[in-house]
């Protein structure tokens, strides 16, 4: 499938970047990696944490998603909104069978179960739902920890414009 193909991210997103991985054992580790080029300059302190959330998403893909002709692929796309970063990871859908973002509860000591409520915990809002030939989407908008962060990161931005525009009094 072509990247770029399904419309997925609500208004409020803007696309940024999105890659086509073949369905295999590598696609996690494949998957990291593109975040890590993706978010080396900006949003470090986000780096971990979309790290953790595109390694289950896609873990998931691997395991639940069946197989077969024409469904050897999954797509993992990052996007900007107000103040947080959208991952989205698409499969080729499976009927009957939906993702279930159970809360991870301290006592669990289940041994299953727990990727997609470590996906909840980190995520400011995360979610699924289907799109055009059954695809699916699951994805998760993660944002910086705290306010100190996120405000460093504006300055950052705001040095950054000062830099590239010294004439401009009001940046
Ligand atoms: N992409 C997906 N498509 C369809 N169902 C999914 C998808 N991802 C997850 N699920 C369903 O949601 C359930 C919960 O996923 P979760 O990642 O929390 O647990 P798990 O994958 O079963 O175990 P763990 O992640 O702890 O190894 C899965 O058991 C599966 O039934
Ligand atoms: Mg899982």
């Amino acid at each position: 499938m072509a990247a770029g193909t399904i419309p997925t991210q609500t208004p409020d997103v803007t696309p940024w970047k999105d890659t086509t991985l073949r369905r295999s054992r590598e696609a996690p580790r494949q998957a990291r990696q593109a975040i890590k080029r993706w978010l080396a300059d900006t949003h470090t302190s986000l780096c971990s944490d979309v790290l953790q959330v595109v390694s289950e998403l896609v873990s998931n893909v691997i395991e639940h998603v069946p197989a077969g002709p024409q469904r050897d692929w999954l797509e993992v796309r990052l996007g900007h909104g107000p103040g947080f970063v959208r991952l989205e990871v698409i499969d080729p859908g499976t009927p009957g069978r939906q993702p279930r973002f159970a809360p991870l509860r301290q006592s669990s000591l289940d041994l299953s179960g727990r990727g997609l409520g470590i996906v909840a915990a980190l995520s400011v809002r995360c979610g699924s739902h289907l799109v055009d030939h059954g695809h699916r989407v699951v994805w998760a908008d993660l944002a910086p920890a705290t306010l100190s962060e996120a405000g460093g990161q504006v300055a950052q931005a705001a040095d950054r414009a000062r830099q590239q525009h010294p004439d401009r009094a009001e940046l």
